[in-house]
């Protein structure tokens, strides 16, 4: 079926765009568009034009697959489409239902008039792309809705429905839902003789005190953008808007979208947008799987993670049981819980009577027998195969038969976890990340036996708690945290060799980095870096021990729960204050190790920490833990705090060039200090590097 068909109804040409999945504006598309306008320019039997799309979508805007390719340019671009509505002597009516956006928007700003349904969605998202409205949004828009909506709406990409915007120029007229095309008919013959016709270009737009108003808008934008680029370069185009020509604006335009288009920060966006989607595919799991229903969940363990796992079961409604070995522990778990649902009534983020409801879904108990109806049960308690190994017992023996046994297991191995059972084909791990009701990732591991169904049901209920679930294989640490171990141990060889905490932390924290390794970890706590420690010397009796971290967690100096860690804390302080006693540590080992100290610079000190995520993720891809080396940048953006604006560790090796990281790596190795084998690189890094290519 082709993409783009015209028909006349009685005297009106109605051009139906339906590229699915979202009528995104691609060249076949566009050039179905301008050959349905030019026959009805020549048509003498139409008197107007009705260009409509689906009920799902008028359209999702420009396709983003085109981008930074000649597609996007190739005639007829946006721009041609708009000038030649403009150029028409017969009115065309844009009708909307679905999702109008980006581009879409666009050409429907360009008609000469809009008809929509009240819950049509409404947006210029391409800020969240990294990019700004490159078909005339931006100088449109305004003209419409006015300076202030439009900025907002620019700067936050964010959707508002149809309804929101009836009082404004941008709807001639609102048609009820199932009627819209009657209603863009009959209103398109209301007009059909009306001229001149009226083209938004040439609506004359002002902005009292523009000088002042953007002023503040700028110091406030630029707050919120943080590193990307493309908000404030928004907010530069509705300026012109507001205080230029048309022709002069759609020039600043121009400029602004050239410029963030072939920017790092937008290829980054872009690359999260498709690899949000790409992870939730898994290539021999076909997406009309049956799925098992879920309508009840049980977690055992009311801790850290317990709570929070709760709380984004009761949050979609999902009634929740909490599972506790006494009162004391329960009682505690709750009140965490009901703490952080009473935070956010005071923040206004949440109503009194949806915390009642909230809370009314967790229910409370010390006993198994309750737990048996659940679909699904999530077990979060301490790391420890033992006690693993007694709950899963306990779970085989009263879980009605097809529930799904879930670890949230950080570090153990699951397939050894699915042994306690009598049915490993329902046991996977669902692991989350703490704050577990905030955190986005959720890393679903997926065993040996674990079953597909099994995966693709907790695939969709991951998306419907509204987390990020990606897939990760069996190995220690899974994707994320066996990553982060070789980061955590380059930091570590850093130290010993010429760093202190406040300059590695300094130096990936100016990256772009919420934090750096030794503010994080004494945020998580350094024990739980030492227990792992431990169990990696026992396993591993060759292994060179980490002394300096050893030494201070030695010293009970656990992090902020102790009042002191790789820094000291003053109470009720978080922030972070070098120690003199830290600082000794590391200087005495260096000592031990015969280390004459050097100053490491802060790109060496990125490139090592980075380049170390980067050559054990090639790894895990080669290996098949991970499915694609987006899956991990995914992984990084959503639960590890990688700056957004560099796509994640393998967009980021990307970008550098495989074979710079290669030679890097191999330059690296060259570190007596380094573990032996730690920076040989990665097969398949090597591979891709040799070939000229990248991991996405
Ligand atoms: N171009 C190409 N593909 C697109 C697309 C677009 N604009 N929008 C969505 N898709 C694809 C997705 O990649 C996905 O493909 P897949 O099935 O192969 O993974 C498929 O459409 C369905 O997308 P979702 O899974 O996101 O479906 P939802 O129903 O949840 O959401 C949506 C639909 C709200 C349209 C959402 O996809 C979305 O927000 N898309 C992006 C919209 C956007 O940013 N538009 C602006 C583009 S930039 C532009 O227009 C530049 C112009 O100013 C010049
Ligand atoms: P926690 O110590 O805060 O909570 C564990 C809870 O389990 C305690 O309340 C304890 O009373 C309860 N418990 C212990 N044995 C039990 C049993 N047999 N039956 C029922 N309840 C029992 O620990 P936390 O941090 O919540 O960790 C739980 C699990 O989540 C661990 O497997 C951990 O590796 C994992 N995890 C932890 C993260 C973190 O940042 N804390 C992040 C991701 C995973």
């Amino acid at each position: 079926m082709s993409v783009c068909a015209t028909r006349s109804e009685g005297d009106i040409a109605v051009i139906s765009m339906n590229s699915p999945p979202v009528n995104g504006l691609g060249l076949p598309l566009r050039q179905g568009i301008a050959e349905g306008l030019a026959q009805a320019a020549k048509d003498p039997a139409i008197k107007a034009i009705v260009l409509t799309g689906t009920a799902k979508a008028f359209s999702g805007g420009a396709d983003i697959r085109e981008f930074n390719s000649p597609l996007m340019l190739a005639t007829p671009n946006l721009h041609d489409l708009i000038a030649q509505i403009e150029a028409l002597d017969k009115p065309v009516v844009a009708a909307i239902s679905g999702v109008c956006l980006g581009g879409g928007l666009e050409l429907a700003l360009g008609c000469h008039y809009r008809v929509a349904v009240p819950d049509a969605q409404i947006a210029l998202p391409e800020v969240k792309l990294g990019l700004l409205p490159g078909g005339g949004g931006t100088q449109r828009l305004p003209r419409l809705v006015g300076v202030q909506t439009a900025l907002e709406m620019v700067v936050s990409g964010d959707m508002v429905p149809a309804a929101k915007l009836a009082g404004t120029k941008l709807f001639d007229e609102m048609v009820t839902a199932g009627d819209l095309l009657a209603g863009a008919l009959a209103f398109a013959r209301k007009v059909a003789g009306n001229r001149p016709l009226p083209r938004v270009r040439d609506l004359q737009l002002s902005q009292p005190d523009a000088a002042a108003f953007f002023a503040a808008a700028r110091t406030q934008v630029a707050k919120q953008a943080g590193r990307l680029p493309a908000p404030l370069k928004c907010l530069e185009c509705i300026e012109a808007a507001a205080t230029k020509p048309f022709d002069e604006g759609m020039e600043v335009e121009r400029k602004g979208f050239e410029f963030l288009v072939n920017g790092p920060e937008s290829r980054a966006l872009r690359h999260a947008f498709f690899g949000e989607r790409a992870a939730a595919k898994i290539p021999d799991i076909p997406d009309d799987t049956p799925l098992r229903k879920i309508d009840s969940a049980a977690v055992i363990g009311a801790g850290t993670m317990g709570g929070g796992i709760a709380m984004n079961f009761a949050n979609v409604g999902i009634p929740v049981r909490i599972l506790e070995v006494k009162q004391d522990a329960l009682d505690r778990g709750l009140a965490v819980i009901r703490k952080n649902y009473e935070n956010q009534v005071k923040k206004g983020k949440l109503t009194q009577e949806k915390l009642d409801q909230r809370m009314a879904l967790i229910q409370p108990t010390l006993s198994y027998a309750d737990l048996g109806t659940a679909d699904i049960v999530i077990e979060a308690v301490f790391e420890d195969m033992d006690v693993k190994k007694k709950v899963f017992e306990q779970l085989d023996a009263v879980m009605k038969p097809g529930a799904i046994l879930a670890s949230n297991t950080s570090t153990l191995d699951l397939d050894r976890i699915a042994t306690f059972t009598q049915r490993p084909q329902d046991v996977v791990g669902l692991h989350f990340f703490s704050p577990a009701n905030v955190m986005r990732l959720l890393e679903v591991v997926r065993g040996k036996q674990t079953a597909k169904d099994v995966m693709a049901t907790v695939m969709q209920l991951g998306r419907k708690i509204r987390k990020l679930p990606v897939v990760a294989g069996v190995c220690d640490g899974f994707v994320g945290n066996r990553m982060i171990n070789k980061y955590s141990a380059e930091a570590l060889v850093l130290l010993e060799e010429g760093a202190l905490p406040q300059q590695v932390d300094g130096a990936i924290e100016k990256l772009g980095f919420a934090m750096g390794p030794f503010r994080m970890s004494d945020l998580a706590g350094n024990d739980v870096g030492w227990y792992i420690r431990k169990r990696h010397y026992a396993e591993h009796p060759d292994m060179r021990h980490s002394l300096i971290a050893d030494r201070i967690c030695e010293l009970g100096r656990y992090g902020q729960k102790t009042g002191k860690g790789w820094y000291a804390y003053q109470p009720g302080d978080r922030n972070a204050h070098p120690d003199a006693e830290v600082e000794k540590i590391i200087l005495d080992v260096s000592k031990e190790l015969g280390v004459t100290r050097r100053a490491i610079p802060d790109s060496e000190i990125v490139e090592r920490l980075v380049y170390a995520l980067v050559n054990e993720g090639a790894r895990i891809v080669e290996e098949g833990i991970a499915l694609r080396a987006s899956d991990i940048d995914m992984m990084y953006l959503n639960g590890y705090g990688f700056p957004l604006h560099l796509g994640g560790p393998m967009l980021y090796a990307d970008m550098q060039g495989l074979d710079k990281v290669v030679a890097r790596c191999r330059e690296f190795a060259k570190n007596p200090l380094s573990a032996p084998g730690f920076w040989e690189p990665a097969k398949l890094l090597a591979k891709l590097a040799g070939e000229g290519k990248t991991f996405n």
